[in-house]
């Protein structure tokens, strides 16, 4: 054998993404290690049942997996994030040679992804993480990818990643270089931070919809639908599906518990925006959103300290334009503030993003692909600054502010919490406001620790200290 491409690991996504390679006649080797107490061995049954399709040389052992790759070799990880991929590195390490790539497409840890480059550089191999999004029907048709290391990498294995990702409109593939170090994962990472942001915007307007203004779901599933003309959203396309989704005559979404698990990766993204000084607002919120969902015997437990809330918004009529406005703008404010951290980690990091390509390759293939994507790889091509400081957006976005506080405060009224449309009008708010209230912070901080100020009627840059108590003054 001399196969280009070299996958470990064949759980649902490793399969698919083989399939894929070997549709677009990529030479691919497949392993995946004997599971211990397990009798079927998993990389030969894949080949076996995919016979028709491709010849896959599978392996089970390593060594002659990787004697099977032509040289230099491309070896592509899809095992669990975390330990699994140090593991499965140090186990290759004996067979590699010098100028050998292996690319991790897992949702790893940006920061596990630049120690992993350096502990290989050292060994004179390559490494790169790949961010890769579209779950396993993505994985299989054309999923987006987003992949960071070296330049020199890229260049090798650039094309074969192109032949298996998605096409955007013009027929460009949805893969490019992100750039060094961690910043394929970092960029996959805040994919995900944008993607918990949409999902909990589209959850907490369905159950405002129905918990305050009685709806029922398949007529919620056609009022999203309505609105999915205009925004092509994949998340709000499945979430259609899944509104109108019957099992035995009943609705399955009623019988589906309402706790919402995580991976990590969204959270992940809010640290960062922590380490980097960003507001970050609305993707925080999500977080924290699937955090007390998960504490659900204490929900049970405080609703009933608490008593039932008298549903005040529920009388009122619904103004179903308004409320997709405030959709709207408050999706406009969740990827702002998602690119923003792009832009400040480029900065920081000295990564060069290109926000336009990476808004480009989420336009197919990925979670948060939309019609909104589509503009946003038009906007960031002409403007790098602030989404929200953009002529376009702003005019949008000056009409809609309205709806987005009606409906904060209207959900607020009729006792339905709205984590991140609130989040989204709170950061506009303040993202607008030339006096924040943080005056009063400063004069606290030096009041209590004598952290000094700044003053609005001296220049910048010099501080002040003052006797803020009264007592200071009789003494
Ligand atoms: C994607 C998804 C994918 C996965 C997430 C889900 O882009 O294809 O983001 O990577 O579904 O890991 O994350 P949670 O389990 O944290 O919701």
């Amino acid at each position: 054998h001399n196969s280009e491409i070299g996958l470990i690991g064949l759980g649902v996504m490793g399969k698919s993404l083989a399939l894929n390679f070997a549709s677009k006649g990529v030479a691919i080797s497949v392993f995946n290690r004997q599971v211990e107490g397990v009798e079927v061995d998993i990389a030969r049954n894949f080949a076996l049942e995919h016979k028709e399709i491709y010849d896959f040389p599978w392996f089970d052992d390593l060594e002659a997996f990787v004697r099977s790759l032509h040289r230099p070799r491309n070896l592509f990880l899809m095992v669990n994030a975390g330990k699994a991929v140090d593991m499965v590195i140090d186990s290759l390490l004996p067979f590699l040679e010098e100028g050998d790539l292996i690319i991790d497409g897992g949702n790893s840890h940006y920061k596990d992804t630049e120690l992993r480059e350096k502990y290989l550089a050292e060994k004179g191999l390559h490494f790169m993480g790949a961010g890769i999004s579209g779950g396993e029907e993505g994985a299989l048709k054309g999923p987006s990818i987003m992949p960071g290391g070296p330049a020199e990498a890229y260049e090798r294995v650039g094309e074969l990643l192109e032949k298996i990702a998605a096409k955007d409109k013009q027929g460009k593939a949805c893969c490019t270089y992100i750039g060094p170090g961690g910043a394929g994962h970092f960029v996959k990472m805040l994919h995900n931070g944008i993607e918990y942001g949409e999902m909990q915007l589209i959850a907490e307007t369905y159950h405002f919809l129905k918990f305050s203004k009685n709806l029922q779901p398949n007529e919620i599933a056609s009022l999203f639908e309505e609105w999915n003309k205009e925004m092509q959203s994949f998340l709000l396309e499945i979430s259609v599906d899944i509104l109108r989704k019957k099992e035995d005559d009943e609705f399955l979404i009623d019988k589906v518990l309402d706790a919402a698990k995580q991976k990590g990766t969204g959270g992940w993204s809010t640290n960062a925006a922590l380490e980097l000084g960003v507001a970050f607002d609305t993707i925080t919120a999500a977080v924290m959103a699937r955090n007390i969902s998960g504490k659900k015997e204490e929900r049970v437990e405080a609703s009933v300290l608490y008593g039932k809330f008298e549903k005040k918004g529920a009388s009122e009529k619904l103004d179903q334009d308004g409320l997709f406005k405030a959709y709207q703008a408050a999706s406009i404010i969740n990827h702002a503030i998602g690119f923003e951290l792009l832009s400040e980690a480029s900065k920081t990091y000295d990564w060069q993003l290109n926000l336009s390509e990476i808004a480009r390759i989420w336009t197919n293939g990925c979670i948060i692909r939309s019609a909104f994507m589509e503009r946003l790889a038009g906007i960031f091509k002409e403007h790098s600054e602030n989404l929200l400081m953009n002529e376009e957006i702003s005019r949008e976005l000056k009409e809609n502010r309205k709806h987005l506080v009606n409906v904060v405060s209207s959900a607020l009224q009729s006792n339905c919490s709205m984590p991140v449309m609130s989040a989204a009008a709170n950061y506009f708010l303040s993202f607008v406001s030339a006096q924040s209230s943080a005056n009063m912070i400063q004069a606290q901080r030096d009041s209590f620790g004598a952290h000094t100020y700044e003053r609005t009627d001296k220049p910048r840059g010099e501080y002040f200290h003052s006797h803020w108590s009264s007592e200071d003054e009789t003494i």
